[in-house]
């Protein structure tokens, strides 16, 4: 059986900066609030004409070029959002038109803020049993455009960004294993409760905006992303310094504090970067990734355990050597 290996990573953050500075005069908030609840000091805001699928191309074109491959390689496009250009056709068969890529399978995958690690099961799963041999995993997302801005309860936190690698079929792991979860019975503490079948009405005003039970999300996120560090370490017989990296989802630095310490990961081995770009949702894990290889951080050879949590809720882990 063929593994899953990780041989390019890209991503790409909207020219727009959002400082805590400039939110104080759009809500009743401050930049020392903002900083010592969450750690986050500035995110980025798509421009008007900038979509979802432009930041997926962006993020797409870095990672192939990174990997070697040329588009026309391509067999399977698997993009995670929860903030598509339109209703359908999916971002994926968007992009997939961009690239110029034509007649393999290409879909998107719709898990929030897990949705890259969703995707990149799909994607390993594929590849394992041969149906793929290069596969492009995108997240990317415009969350911006389902944020109340006078709501300080939830603007604060959030942020548009993509993020892509290219997976291709080896007969060294790469992928070791993923771990996915979910629990619909949580779908009102994290939502944007309007869509197109239920109260399109909101769509079209522009009024449907992500809802949030702040507290109680906060404290699922830690147990959540806490355990799939335990199960994921359990299912491949391995402790937790034989990994080089943590990527937990990069929603806010105190959530991040709290599973690293509760799982014993050491600060200087869990990647944070969500001070520069707030919770980007489905692009979080790739963004992290990618500008931790970028940065000289994350090598070829080391392990990474990479995590996600969102609204469902949906949570999931994945381990891989790079
Ligand atoms: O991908 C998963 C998505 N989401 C998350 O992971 C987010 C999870 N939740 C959080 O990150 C945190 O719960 C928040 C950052 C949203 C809130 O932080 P908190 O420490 O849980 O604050 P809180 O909701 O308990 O609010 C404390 C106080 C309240 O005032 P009172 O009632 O004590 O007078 C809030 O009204 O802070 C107030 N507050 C603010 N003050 C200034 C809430 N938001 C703000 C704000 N600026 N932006």
């Amino acid at each position: 059986m063929k593994y899953a290996r990780l041989t390019g990573s890209g991503s790409y953050l909207p020219d727009k900066v959002l400082t805590n500075h400039d939110l104080e005069s759009m809500v009743d908030t401050s930049h020392e609030w903002i900083m010592a609840r969450t750690g986050i000091s500035e995110r980025r805001i798509a421009a008007d004409d900038e979509f979802t699928c432009d930041l997926a191309e962006k993020a797409s074109r870095e990672a192939l070029h990174v990997a070697g491959v040329s588009p026309g390689q391509v067999d399977l496009i698997v993009v995670a959002t929860t903030t598509p250009d339109q209703v359908f056709p999916s971002t994926a068969c968007l992009l997939q038109q961009r690239l110029g890529i034509r007649g393999c399978p290409a879909f998107d995958v719709q898990a929030v803020c897990a949705g890259f690690i969703f995707a990149l099961d799909v994607a390993n799963r594929f590849i394992r049993t041969q149906g793929a041999r290069c596969a492009l995993v995108v997240g990317a997302e415009t969350f911006s455009r389902i944020i109340d801005w006078t709501d300080r309860g939830t603007c604060i936190l959030f942020g548009d960004g993509g993020g892509a690698v290219v997976l291709q079929d080896d007969d060294r792991p790469g992928i070791h294993s993923t771990h996915l979860h979910s629990d619909g019975a949580y779908k009102d503490l994290l939502c944007v409760p309007t869509g197109v079948s239920r109260n399109y009405e909101a769509v079209k005003s522009g009024t449907a905006y992500t809802t949030m039970a702040g507290n109680d999300v906060f404290r699922w996120a830690v147990t959540a992303m806490s355990a799939l560090v335990d199960e994921t370490l359990e299912a491949n017989g391995i402790g937790r310094d034989d990994v080089d990296w943590l990527i937990p989802h990069q929603a806010n630095v105190r959530i991040i504090n709290a599973v690293g310490k509760r799982t014993g990961f050491p600060a200087d081995r869990v990647i944070v970067t969500v001070n520069h770009h707030g919770n980007t949702s489905a692009a979080s894990v790739p963004l992290a990734l990618d500008e931790s290889i970028r940065n000289g951080k994350i090598r070829t050879g080391d392990t990474v355990l990479m995590e996600g949590f969102g609204g469902g809720f949906t949570w999931g882990s994945a381990l891989l050597t790079l």
